[in-house]
């Protein structure tokens, strides 16, 4: 999984090629490459690690051709060194290839067998080969590709040129996403419009199974059957300035800081705030007779799912089943007909979203998806795309987009109930104006981050760290736990408070920091007793709650205090407190923030 462009341009390329990866980094940073066409034959530079080895590489070595490709990759096949980065190339022809190709060891076994030499470890060498052999054959570019792509199986969207043909450039996707750049006597492919935007705004979405020829003059547009197609040209509103940090260290830091804006616009697409009513856009169901729901998502979009189901269940006594996507596709769950299905993601390319989005299709669900990229694939599967306003979010660890999807469900929670009766329009208005205090909420709660500081140096000295939390928060607990993994890498796993007795609890000692999210609610008394297990076992508690300290009835390593707020709103405003606690313990520890190890902000392999 990884990020592509390609470039036939009027000028040399390689810089503009770093230039569209550095918007494609997002996608993957383990090492990058481009290629050009250089005097009539290919010539590539590769470099492990991020884009800024791959630029020095340039400047030792440059390249000059007009036409090129570029990549940047997330390691799948093969680790992540120069001799497995792409392009990938045989002398005729050069390869990006974002996806997997499933087949690949029966193409590379039939392909050697013909005397075909590979040199890395990856699954797209075998298009190379494939391709090459269908020139060696005599056929056309074109030809070869359209031959080639017919034994592959798998996910791919692929950037290909070939030697001797300056002014070519084939594109082919099959679930992966490719965008298509149209200039004025430029052509460009990329994995996402955000790529092309410093080059263009007239973007053509690729297709499941298209493939394209595309020529200085434009592109000739072929689906899987081999038959010519036309594709719209649409203006894509993806801002060709790269987003800043603005005054903040990290990206993530700035995503923080940025919640209380990004919720509140989030909030306003659902809210008439005049009316303190819900103002739900249509979904094309009538959600007055939803019996179930199916929610599903991965990583921190999953939970932001977790909570979506307390909330719906809670607030509008409907069932959800809520699964990580990857699950729910693969044990064939049956589904009510006429039932909604909601996906959430950032990205709104996640594979295993996508995949789990259509087979809930197949199966005669009603397609709802909380996306916060609205050109993204899965915004434009669904029946129904409902944004959330998080604008881009750079930070691998996902922040703001996680508190703006929470406001999305929310909101989602409050119209089915009020569409099946299941709330007043009191508690409607209550309910709504919870939401709508959160934005001031969580800004006071931005104003004084030193005991976060202070506990990060705390927590760098731990090998695990558990994170409990009930009810509605013991998502924001596995969420706390996720963000602290992903960048800090220390080990932490995040339980459901009751749960604490039946395994975990073995864990602790003196050595193991118990954070537990506990707001002063229904459950708040259940809570504390298991944080007295923890106590009468030497681990130290570190509370996060709105109730004072001396509640707790045990000492205390940390006091986390946090506002006041309605008990529906609780999850929004406890997720910033383990957002600060991961960041800062990063930060402490000296960690890539934003783009931490092994990891990529959208993932669209299986
Ligand atoms: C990756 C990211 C996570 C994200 C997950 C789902 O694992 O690192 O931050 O939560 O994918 O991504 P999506 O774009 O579907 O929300």
């Amino acid at each position: 999984m990884c990020g592509i462009v390609g470039i036939l341009g009027s000028k040399p390329v390689a810089e503009d090629l770093v230039e569209a990866l550095r918007r494609l980094e997002y996608r993957g940073y383990d090492s990058a490459g481009v290629a050009t066409v250089e005097n009539g034959h290919l010539e590539r530079r590769r470099a492990e690690g991020k884009l800024r080895n791959l630029e020095t590489a340039l400047r030792a070595e440059p390249l000059t051709g007009t036409t090129g490709i570029g990549h940047t990759r997330w390691a799948t096949h093969g680790k992540p060194t120069v001799r497995n980065a792409h392009p990938h190339m045989s002398a005729k022809v050069s390869v990006v290839h974002n996806g997997i190709i499933e087949n690949y060891r029966e193409l590379k076994a039939e392909l050697t067998a013909k005397g075909h030499k590979f040199e890395s470890d990856t699954d797209t060498e075998a298009v190379v080969h494939l391709v090459t052999d269908g020139l060696d054959n005599g056929l056309a570019p074109a030809d070869a590709v359209k031959a080639a792509l017919r034994h592959l199986t798998g996910a791919f969207a692929l950037g290909i040129i070939f030697a001797g043909h300056d002014d070519l450039m084939i594109a082919a996707r099959q679930g992966s996403p490719l965008a298509l750049g149209h200039g004025d006597g430029e052509m460009y492919l990329g994995s996402d419009a955000i790529a092309l935007a410093p080059f263009t705004d007239r973007i053509t979405y690729l297709e499941e199974g298209d493939w394209a020829v595309l020529t200085r003059g434009g592109a000739e547009i072929f689906d899987r059957a081999g038959h010519r197609v036309a594709r719209q040209i649409i203006k894509s509103s993806a801002n060709s300035l790269l987003v800043d940090k603005g005054n903040h260290r990290h990206f993530m830091a700035k995503e923080i800081h940025e919640q209380p804006q990004v919720i509140s616009q989030t909030l306003a697409a659902y809210i008439d705030m005049a009316k303190s009513a819900i103002d739900y856009p249509d979904l094309g169901i009538d959600l007055g007779d939803i019996t179930r729901v199916t929610i599903s998502a991965c990583g921190t979009a999953y939970y932001a799912g977790l909570v979506g189901k307390y909330w719906i269940e809670r607030v509008a006594r409907v069932p959800v089943e809520i699964d990580i996507a990857s699950e729910l596709r693969y044990r064939e769950a049956p589904l009510p007909k006429g039932g909604l299905a909601v996906f959430v993601s950032q990205s709104g390319e996640t594979a295993d979203t996508l995949a789990t989005l259509r087979y809930c299709k197949a199966e005669g669900q009603r397609i709802a998806s909380i996306v916060n990229v609205r050109t993204s694939t899965i915004a434009r599967e669904s029946d129904a795309a409902l944004p959330t306003l998080a604008g881009p979010e750079i930070g691998v660890a996902s922040t703001k987009a996680f508190t703006c999807q929470l406001s999305a469900l929310a909101c989602l929670a409050i119209a089915i109930g009020r569409a099946k009766g299941t709330i007043s329009a009191e508690k409607e208005s209550e309910l709504v104006t919870a939401l709508a205090e959160v934005p001031r909420i969580i800004a006071g709660m931005l104003t004084d981050e030193s005991p976060y500081e202070e506990l990060a140096q705390h927590l760098s000295k731990a090998r695990d760290v558990l994170y409990l939390g009930r009810g509605i928060n013991y998502p924001i607990a596995l969420e706390g736990a996720l963000k602290l993994k992903e960048i800090s890498y220390l080990h932490a796993e995040g339980y459901a408070a009751g749960e604490l007795k039946h395994g975990p609890i073995a864990l602790i000692d003196e050595n193991v920091p118990v954070i537990v999210v506990a707001p002063e609610d229904e459950l708040f008394e259940k809570t504390i007793s298991n944080l007295q297990e923890v106590a009468a076992r030497g681990g130290q508690i570190i509370l996060i709650s709105d109730a004072e300290p001396e509640l707790a009835g045990c000492k205390l390593a940390a006091y986390i205090r946090v506002p006041h707020a309605h008990a529906f709103t609780n999850p929004l405003v406890y997720a910033v407190p383990i957002q600060l606690i991961a960041y800062h313990t990063a930060v402490f520890m000296g960690t890539d923030v934003d783009q931490p190890r092994n990891l990529a902000k959208s993932v669209t392999v299986e």
